[in-house]
């Protein structure tokens, strides 16, 4: 099994085989959305050029901008505080919960002010966060809910496919994502309004466009007349090359296949790790369905060895790079004792209940950060997964169980 195929090949070859005609329109794109939208049990998908674009469109959408708060983990890739920033308004971040490692409730109902206006639920690893208390708490307080869903591809909450719990869902193509297109994005939502608006953000803000796929509200015509006028709002292009969603399109028709070989890898280092006091999976409670973009574990050993020790073991015993979880966002150079409230007085004073960027914000989450281990689950060779989940029971006995 290879991660791209003939399929992917024969669909970009249909794209060049189109030379680019504008009558060829938007073809692979209108078919990849169409798929997409169905496979998330979703009325509509909006490609874009990267999971970041994708939630800065869905925000601004929103009507989301300078002077409000938005809620986001700060477990996760630094993307989903960075498009609460493009978007002009303030990431306000909450704690995770110590065993599913996902955006505790609790601690979003202790980060609501009167400013904030959405929240940010990320499916870290590929499990979904617990959505039902997130969409109340939403519900109660009026905020928007966007699923950041890069990581999770096919996974599944309470039998609903995870893509389809919030009011919109945002999905990265990136390299390393369940399924690829080198770079790109998805956002999925019901709503027909919210749906037009993403499109016109993404499309420089074109009058033609509609909510659904291709379905532009434009003739010849109209845009042969000098009279015609083209931009209704400012939006960007972000739009997906129509190379790339011929990959896509042929991505989403394998994704059950793409999302498999990682759970499968997956099982196997959970079976090699079974049993272990120091290593501690990420709970995925009954109801969840796990898509496991990487697998993660959690090392206490209890200072008689360190991260680094188990990591440098299980390389010399032949197993891949382990990656460790990202910074805590709001701990990254790029926001550490910063102050990004647009809402500062002329005189440049905070808010007094700002929310400040430093050590201590949020406890669960920077103890958890530093013990993870993240291993790679993207074997195409079930031999290699296995041989990866031997070392790994290898390296358990070492240290001794
Ligand atoms: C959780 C999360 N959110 C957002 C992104 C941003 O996606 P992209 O790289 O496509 O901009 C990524 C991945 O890169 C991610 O892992």
């Amino acid at each position: 099994m290879n991660r791209i195929t003939d399929l992917e090949r024969r669909y970009v070859l249909d794209v060049l085989d189109g030379q680019f005609r504008t009558s060829a329109g938007s073809a692979m794109t209108r078919r990849l959305e169409e798929r997409f939208a169905a496979t998330f049990g979703c009325r509509y998908a909006i490609s874009f050029i990267n999971g970041t674009a994708t939630m800065h469109a869905a925000l601004a959408a929103a009507g989301i901008g300078p002077g409000d708060e938005v809620i986001v983990p700060p477990l996760t890739m630094a993307s989903t505080a960075f498009a609460v920033l493009h978007a002009g308004a303030t990431p306000v971040f909450a704690d995770i919960d110590p065993d599913t490692w996902t955006l505790a409730p609790a601690s979003v109902t202790a980060a609501i002010t009167p400013r904030t206006r959405g929240i940010i639920p990320v499916a870290i690893y590929g499990l979904s966060p617990d959505m039902a208390p997130l969409l109340a708490l939403a519900a109660r307080h009026d905020l928007f809910v966007l699923e950041d869903d890069a990581q999770c591809f096919l996974g599944t909450y309470q039998g609903r496919v995870v893509g389809s719990l919030g009011h919109a869902a945002s999905f990265s193509f990136q390299s390393s994502k369940h399924m690829t297109s080198g770079e790109g994005g998805m956002i999925t939502t019901n709503d027909a309004g919210l749906a037009e608006r993403i499109r016109r953000f993404n499309s420089l803000g074109y009058a033609a466009v509609g909510a659904a796929a291709g379905k532009g509200k434009i003739t010849r015509e109209m845009i042969q007349d000098p009279a015609y006028e083209r931009h209704t709002s400012v939006g960007w292009n972000y739009r997906l090359p129509e190379l790339c969603a011929a990959v896509a399109l042929a991505q989403t028709e394998r994704l059950q296949e793409l999302v498999a070989v990682r759970v499968r890898a997956a099982r196997l280092y959970a079976e090699a790790a079974r049993g272990c006091a120091w290593l501690t999976p990420q709970a995925a409670l009954d109801g969840y369905g796990h898509a496991y973009w990487t697998y993660v574990l959690k090392l206490d050993g209890g200072g008689a060895f360190t991260w680094y020790d188990f990591r440098a073991k299980y390389r010399e015993l032949g197993g891949d790079g382990i990656y460790a979880a990202w910074q805590l966002t709001y701990l990254e150079p790029a926001f550490r004792g910063k102050h990004f409230a647009p809402q500062a007085a002329p005189n440049g004073a905070m808010p007094a209940d700002a929310q400040a960027y430093e050590p201590g914000l949020c406890p669960v989450a920077e103890s958890l950060q530093p013990k993870l281990l993240q291993f790679k689950t993207n074997y195409w060779d079930a031999s290699a997964a296995e041989r990866q989940a031997d070392v790994l029971a290898r390296t358990i006995a070492y240290f001794g169980s």
